[in-house]
């Protein structure tokens, strides 16, 4: 059985979701598979079609072509900024099509997750007890997320980055490369995290916080 499936964004985050698809039909043979029917954007560059190209996949259109998939297709949206990926996503669901969550085979997620819908880890992400996520979050290579967190929808945890024990993440938050977030803090909603910093104290909403400490 094959379930067919788009991906919004012919950027580098959406084609590197291309490749989880790619994994999760290899490590599961016998299971049901993905058909990736291609990509959908608004406004893919040149150089992003070519990339596309190469990877023997199609360009669709733009996000509208998504309107004459219902109800079949499966949608994921393969877009880094958390942001951006609300939005994108708050549109796509007046679509009604279906949204699943794609695990990197060598991903480890605590079988105690509680997730919303279009879930993204990527390879060497952990998740360990007690977590629960909103929808839309998505964890890059070897982003970890430890016991009892709470992140909200539309979140980007970049790669390496760890958010530390009872955590609470709200809504389009951004955790950059390699930051530290440690334990029992709070981030507000779309508030940025910098590449590199170490969160040691609470982060208000919409700020951007950078640096050891981040401040
Ligand atoms: C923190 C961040 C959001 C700031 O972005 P920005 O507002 O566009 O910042 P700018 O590039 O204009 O830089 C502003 C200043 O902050 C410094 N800066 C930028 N990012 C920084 C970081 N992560 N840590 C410390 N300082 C940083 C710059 O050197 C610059 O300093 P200066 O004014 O002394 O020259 C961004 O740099 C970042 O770290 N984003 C996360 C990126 C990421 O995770 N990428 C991986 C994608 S998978």
């Amino acid at each position: 059985m094959s379930l067919d499936i788009a991906i919004v964004g012919c950027g580098g985050h959406g084609r590197e979701l291309f490749e989880i698809i790619r994994a999760i039909n290899e490590a599961t043979p016998t299971g049901p598979r993905w058909r990736v029917m291609g990509f959908v954007d608004d406004r893919p560059s040149e150089v992003n079609l070519k990339r596309v190209q190469r990877l023997d996949a199609s360009y669709l259109g733009p996000i509208d072509w998504l309107r004459e998939a219902w109800p079949s297709t499966h949608v994921v949206i393969g877009l880094g900024d958390p942001r951006i990926r609300r939005t994108v996503a708050q549109r796509v669901e007046a679509y009604g099509l279906p949204v699943p969550s794609l695990v990197h085979p060598a991903a480890t997620l605590a079988p105690d997750l509680v997730s919303g819908e279009g879930l993204v880890a990527f390879a060497g992400a952990r998740v360990t007890t007690n977590v629960a996520f909103g929808r839309h979050v998505h964890l890059n290579q070897n982003a970890t997320v430890a016991h009892d967190c709470v992140l909200a929808d539309h979140i980007s945890v970049n790669p390496l980055a760890a958010v530390s024990g009872d955590c609470r993440v709200e809504s389009g938050v951004l955790i950059g490369t390699t930051a530290a977030v440690l334990q029992g803090l709070h981030i507000g909603a779309d508030a940025t995290v910098g590449a590199g910093a170490c969160v040691v104290r609470d982060v208000p909403a919409a700020t951007v916080v950078k640096g050891v400490p981040a401040k």
